[in-house]
């Protein structure tokens, strides 16, 4: 399959107006995605869990423009209020899928989204809300298909297989993590030899058999710093462009995958806490190196950090973490083992976020289409 596969036939968009709601979850990677190349395509596969709890919800209603002009028109609102500031990110949306939604500029769209996450989290609410819009458009392209299809101007619309590879393929040009959240539990983005039908162009569900444990593997997410992020993702892919140890790390993804797949499978809780951590450090020891360096864990990143090393090392329970690029951290533990583990966190972890505030969050299975 190429990008090529995602060119839709020529329609007559004869749909005047519509309204169309979905909500995405949110991911977290086990196996990172850090450094890209042209065009969002990843310089190393990725691995992720999706997450339950943390979603976008976004309706995107569109109305046919009177005169058909050459730009874009939309408007954006987060939790009601109109936001101009989010307005250059869709736009450079807009401006790199239109090629695959070429109705684009035949309508004006207002897009009124929230997310089941307070805003000033510290949790990126990119994937969430790229993956849910690019769900709005495709199913916008979808009714214009069906619409054809009815009047005999194209043969058939297309299948829901077809309808998530391209809602991942586009919402990947939105935001490279966001592609990871249209479907499935477990989703790998990123050509892999150990992975079949692995691609760079959107992310598909792990096709290989999956331990009971890891159904429901529980992620607390602490919010030690719910700051502006201090290095945009844009700038931080960007730090891998020669960066010293960029060819080793890419490699050692691959091979992390590789080793992800029977871990797995077989349920080994060790060797998964050992990996998902070493990735994560692997993933800030590239910030830390790359000229210019950053440090996005704070004190109390690694406070947590040794406290549930401690508490690991006493208890013989499965708990780890991961990540993301910031401070913040995400406590991993199998189902089985929560109520222990919840407990730990409440007494000793909570007191190192920023006013107590924590998110109890769960794998889950993907993005849902809310209809009124
Ligand atoms: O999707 P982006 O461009 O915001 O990049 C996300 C990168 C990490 O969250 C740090 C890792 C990942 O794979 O999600």
């Amino acid at each position: 399959m190429t990008e090529h596969d995602f060119i839709p036939p020529i329609y007559d968009a004869n749909i005047d107006q519509g309204r169309i709601t979905w909500e995405s979850p949110s991911n977290i990677a086990l196996v990172k995605y850090w450094g890209k190349k042209k065009d969002q395509i990843p310089e190393n596969p990725s691995l992720s869990f999706t997450l339950n709890m943390c979603k976008t919800i976004t309706t995107l209603s569109f109305i046919k423009k009177n005169d058909v002009d050459n730009a874009f028109s939309f408007d954006i609102y987060l939790d009601g209020a109109l936001k101009e500031d989010f307005k250059p990110k869709i736009q450079t949306f807009f401006e790199r899928i239109e090629l695959y939604l070429p109705f684009l500029k035949l309508y004006h769209f207002k897009i009124e989204t929230k997310n089941t996450f307070p805003h000033s989290s510290g949790i990126a609410s990119s994937a969430s809300g790229m993956s849910a819009l690019a769900l709005c458009l495709m199913s916008v392209e979808k009714q214009l298909l069906d619409a054809d299809v009815i009047a005999g101007a194209v043969e058939e619309s297309f299948d829901q297989e077809y309808f998530n590879q391209k809602a991942s393929f586009l919402a990947r040009l939105g935001s490279g993590s966001a592609c990871r959240s249209i479907e499935g539990d477990l989703i790998v983005w990123g050509e892999t030899k150990s992975i079949e039908g692995s691609t760079d162009l959107f992310g598909v569900k792990f096709p290989y058999p999956v331990h009971e444990d890891f159904k429901e593997y529980q992620d607390t997410i602490l919010l030690v710093d719910k700051g502006e992020k201090q290095v945009s993702s844009t700038v931080g892919h960007n730090l891998m462009h020669n960066h010293p140890y960029a060819q080793n790390r890419f490699e050692q993804a691959h091979q992390n995958l590789e080793s992800l797949k029977s871990i797995l499978k077989t349920g080994d809780l060790e060797a998964f806490n050992a990996l998902v951590e070493s990735e994560a450090l692997t993933l800030h020891a590239m910030m830390m190196t790359s000229m210019p360096y950053f440090i996005l864990m704070k004190p109390n990143t690694l406070e947590i950090i040794n406290r549930i090393w401690n508490f690991r090392q006493e208890t013989g329970l499965n708990i780890s973490f991961t990540l993301d690029a910031g401070a913040n951290v995400h406590v991993l533990y199998p189902k089985r083992e929560s109520q222990e583990i919840l407990q730990f966190i409440k007494d000793e972890l909570v007191g190192y976020c920023q006013n107590g505030h924590y998110i109890c969050d769960q794998i889950g299975f993907g993005a849902n289409q809310i209809q009124f």
